[in-house]
């Protein structure tokens, strides 16, 4: 089936503290950028939209020098703005074609886990990895009170996160302005009425948000080359 996609990679990582944007940094040796770019195209991905910063045009190329099926787009001041910017430059694809939409922050997706989000969004109007919650979960009251919550049925959201565009966009232009900002796109669409299914998720799914988290994705990139 074919399917596009599109990556934002348009924050500036300001949780990591590295000096600069996640997206642009050394990760087992090539850019956090060009690991999810290279696994999306190999998956098969008809055409990759990735969404950037503005002005930060020469780094993609030079993130991604020798990969084909690229173009880029200018990111927004928000997630949810990149997101859109990116599908708008899909205009020009079937309005119905599946898309994934994927975090450059999250750099081993692998092409089986497109398979999966395909295949689940056969029968469905959205599909999304995620694992099950693992910590013993408590919400702290006003009053400073603890009270465990079950964690049973709550799942942990990753990306990428595959849709109709035609579906996707019309979720975006419906999702009420005093909800502040998705944060997800599976969000949107189950706020539109859609069903949103599950595929398995996966560790390597990790979102690199703090300085911590990027020991163990050295070692999941060192673990990926052999
Ligand atoms: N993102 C984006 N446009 C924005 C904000 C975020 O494209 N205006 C992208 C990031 O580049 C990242 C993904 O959304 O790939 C998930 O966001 P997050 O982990 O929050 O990354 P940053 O926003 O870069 O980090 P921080 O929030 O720590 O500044
Ligand atoms: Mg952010």
């Amino acid at each position: 089936m074919d399917f596009s996609a599109v990556i934002v990679a348009a924050g500036s990582g300001s949780r990591a503290g590295q000096g600069r944007p996640k997206q642009w940094l050394s990760l087992g040796g090539k850019p956090i950028l060009r690991w999810s770019a290279e696994a999306l195209l190999t998956a098969g991905a008809a055409r990759l939209v990735v969404v950037i910063p503005s002005g930060d045009e020469p780094l993609a190329v030079e993130a991604l020098a020798g990969l084909k099926g690229w173009t880029t787009a200018q990111g927004g001041a928000v997630r949810a703005q990149s997101v859109l910017s990116g599908l708008n430059a899909l205009a020009d694809r079937p309005a119905d074609e599946p898309v994934l939409v994927h975090d450059a922050a999250r750099p081993f997706v692998t092409a089986h886990h497109v398979r999966d989000l395909l295949a689940a969004l056969e029968t469905a109007d959205g599909a999304l990895p995620a694992l099950a919650v693992a910590d013993t979960l408590k919400r702290r009251g006003d009053d400073g009170t603890l009270i465990t919550v079950s964690r049973e049925g709550l799942w942990r959201a990753q990306t990428p996160q595959a849709f109709r565009r035609s579906r996707l966009l019309a979720a975006y232009a419906a999702w009420p302005a005093d909800r502040g900002e998705p944060t997800d796109e599976a969000g949107v669409v189950e706020q539109a009425g859609g069903r949103v299914a599950l595929t398995p998720g996966d560790q390597r799914l990790m979102k690199l948000t703090y300085p911590e988290d990027f020991a163990m994705a050295e070692a999941f990139a060192a673990e990926t080359r052999v």
